[in-house]
């Protein structure tokens, strides 16, 4: 039995399969709509989620099978003190495959080893989130027709914003990355994740604080929010999160080339002017996202078509 924990837990043929899969899935749907008739998705979102959850649960809809779940930790048994491991071993007993969310880093790895069905984790804390990773490669490839050879700009919170974290990690695989990291001091990579980048030679990056001056040089910008939620203090989350605000007029410094990713939700980082840019692609990143987890549910649960 497999679980997704990190985007390393997917060697890069497998994450080349998945993609593949999701295209054809995109373009064929009805081959697929009764590839899980019988089965049960559980969607255990112990912290608030729209896209993620919502795009679970489609995705097993569409594949034909039912989704059952709860959307906020008080109206789970965690609210009465019950553990991760136990929650898991009682869902086991109802469901096929589980995505679960949690505020806490690492809770899905904790479920994953008491649980009977495959685990999915579908973010943890300010750790990792690998199947947005998964969405956003998908969009990189579709988008730009290759993964390797690219020079990727991360702007806003690289502190707590796990799916840069889970991005990077994914990338690091591919020949000829490189990274601008373009964030306040105060939301820099977390040391672990500089680490991991130091111990790949290869992989060039530098970190930097103007977007203006790294636009020019970019094939991909991927923004992200200020991660309110993770802030120990409003005042430091109130200076900070409009410090980067991608307009119509900084994309003019940008290759015509280059494509503008954001996971969602968006807040103030990109204006609404910027969305009818065809350079935009953060809409498209939702409809593939629904696409790629439909095919890694079939992956999980052994299912070939
Ligand atoms: C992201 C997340 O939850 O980490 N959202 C998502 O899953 N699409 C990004 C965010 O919340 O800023």
């Amino acid at each position: 039995m497999r679980h997704l924990m990190t985007p390393l837990d997917l060697s890069v043929e497998e994450l080349d399969k998945l993609m593949d899969a999701a295209e054809d899935i995109k373009a064929n749907p009805a081959k697929y709509s009764h590839a899980c008739d019988g089965r049960i998705l559980a969607a255990l979102f112990y912290e608030p989620s729209t896209r993620t959850r919502l795009s679970f649960e489609a995705a097993m809809l569409h594949l034909g099978g039912r989704t059952m779940g709860f959307a906020d930790a008080m109206s789970s048994s965690a609210a009465k003190g019950e553990s991760v491991a136990d929650t898991i071993r009682v869902v086991s007993c109802f469901a096929d495959i589980a995505a679960m969310r949690h505020f806490k880093e690492g809770a899905p790895m904790v479920a994953a080893q008491f649980s009977g069905i495959p685990v999915i984790n579908a973010g943890d804390g300010g750790h990792q989130h690998p199947t947005q990773t998964l969405t956003d490669l998908m969009t990189i490839r579709s988008s730009k027709g290759r993964l390797s050879s690219m020079k990727i700009g991360m702007c806003g919170d690289l502190k707590f914003g796990r799916t840069v974290h889970s991005l990077i990690r994914a990338l690091l695989r591919y020949d000829n990355i490189s990274f601008v990291f373009i964030s306040p001091d105060e939301l820099k990579l977390p040391d672990y994740m500089t680490e991991e980048l130091d111990s790949h030679p290869e992989i060039k990056y530098k970190e930097v604080t103007r977007l203006e001056d790294a636009l020019p040089e970019l094939d991909v910008l991927y923004m992200t929010r200020v991660q309110k939620e993770r802030f120990f203090n409003e005042e430091d989350y109130v200076r900070l999160k409009d410090y980067y605000i991608l307009d119509s007029r900084k994309m003019e410094l940008a290759g015509e080339d280059m494509i503008v990713l954001h996971p969602l939700p968006r807040v103030n980082e990109i204006s609404v002017e910027v969305d009818k840019d065809p350079r935009a692609k953060y809409f498209d990143q939702v409809q593939n996202g629904m696409y790629i987890r439909m095919a890694l549910i079939l992956m999980l649960l052994g299912i070939e078509v």
